[in-house]
């Protein structure tokens, strides 16, 4: 038996929580199955909890996360009963803040990795319909968002002469040291990856604005630099804007991706559309000392609590955070456990027999609690 191994599960709120409770399943399983124990602690979190405590975590919650081995995120932030947006705390931040942003910052967990990666069977949902765009040997990259910093910090403010909303500023922070780090990472990981699908070439691509923006001039430059240390691998900058043409014509081209924060956020959402949608792409918060793993969906309000979402991102993080802990830790259980979770997922994508909405369509689809049965059986 090896372990025990904490995590904090964090389940938030509406699709959060719903797939959390799948990936709860699924650790039983890995548990039963490789001889790991767990001890699991759920953290509620998110909007709701604000609406009924006036928090949007319990007292304590930071120090908990903190002396956890793993920590599993679902998803926060609900829609306001007012109907103005999502549900704001005083402070005017996010319900929800603390447990994604804020463990983000206090844990130090600079880097969000997110694998994109197709799998065989997946069809395209486009238009309304189910199509394979791109070929599954022609997809398999992987984005280092700098997880940190940029326009995420919270410097800004807006000014509201006469309390009517008139001037708002938001300050971009990008510094040296966040840069450095992640593109260095970015570079490790490319050395131990394969290279790009269309020549075999191991490659990191840095994207940016650095025509027009000084923080990318200065990511572009240190990018430079950092290159000099890996002959190995091929720096390659691309402009943000012509990337996100490029990255769905020739995904193919593409083996590591290096950005910023705010770039980093929307282009992978755009990339996740290569893999199949928000229903399949993982997030992973990595730092020195700390990981979150989490789907990189929200809490999708119009389709929560009605069993028919997508639960294999939210298990696909899983998977990464097993084969995270297991590496840090050197204990092959948890490797084990995370490819045999990995490979469940890409053999029920692969049967296509049980499948949810977006993957499959209306008619065709199966419950989320049918494709996490389809996984287990698999386990
Ligand atoms: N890390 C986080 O906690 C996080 C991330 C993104 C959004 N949010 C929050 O979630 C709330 C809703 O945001 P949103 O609607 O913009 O984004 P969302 O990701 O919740 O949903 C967008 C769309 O993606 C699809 N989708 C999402 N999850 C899916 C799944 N598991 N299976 C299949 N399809 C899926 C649905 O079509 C959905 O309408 C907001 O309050 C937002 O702030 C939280």
């Amino acid at each position: 038996m090896s372990g025990p191994f904490q995590i904090v599960l964090l389940p938030g709120d509406g699709a959060g929580a719903e797939v959390m409770h799948q990936a709860r399943r699924v650790l039983d399983r890995v548990a039963e199955a490789y001889g790991l124990q767990f001890d699991l602690e759920e953290i509620p979190c998110g909007g709701q909890y604000y609406l009924q405590y006036g928090r949007d975590w319990p007292e304590g919650s930071e120090r908990r996360c903190a002396a956890a081995d793993l920590i599993l995120l679902g998803a926060v932030g609900w829609p306001d009963p007012d109907g103005g947006g999502p549900v704001t705390m005083k402070d005017g931040k996010m319900a929800g803040w603390n447990p994604v942003i804020g463990n983000r910052l206090r844990l130090d967990l600079y880097a969000n990795i997110r694998p994109i990666k197709l799998y065989d069977g997946v069809g395209h949902r486009i238009s309304g319909r189910q199509q394979q765009v791109w070929r599954p040997e022609n997809v398999d990259m992987v984005f280092l968002r700098e997880n940190t910093e940029d326009l995420y910090v919270g410097a800004g403010t807006i000014l509201r002469p006469a309390n009517i909303a008139q001037v708002a500023t938001d300050t971009r922070i990008i510094t040296r040291r966040a840069s450095e780090r992640i593109i260095r990472l970015a570079f490790q990981t490319a050395n131990r990856r394969q290279g790009a699908p269309t020549d075999g070439k191991k490659r990191v691509t840095a994207v940016v604005k650095n025509n027009v923006l000084d923080g990318c001039r200065m990511f572009t430059e240190i990018f430079a630099e950092v290159a000099r240390e890996f002959p190995e691998v091929e720096p390659d900058v691309a402009i943000v804007d012509a990337f996100t043409q490029w990255l769905i014509t020739e995904p193919e081209r593409y083996d590591v991706v290096v950005t910023t924060n705010m770039f980093g956020d929307i282009v992978t959402d755009l990339a996740s559309v290569l893999q199949g949608g928000m229903g399949m792409a993982v997030g992973c918060n990595v730092g020195d000392q700390h990981g979150m793993f989490e789907p990189i969906h929200g809490t999708a309000p119009p389709f929560a609590g009605q069993d028919k979402l997508n639960p294999m991102a939210m298990i696909g993080a899983l998977a990464e955070g097993l084969r995270w802990l297991g590496a840090r830790r050197q204990v092959r259980e948890l490797s084990a456990a995370a490819s045999a979770v990995e490979g469940a997922i890409r053999d029920v994508v692969k049967a296509g027999d049980v499948l949810t909405f977006d993957l499959v369509g209306k008619d065709r689809a199966a419950p989320m609690s049918a494709v996490t049965d389809a996984i287990l059986s698999r386990v």
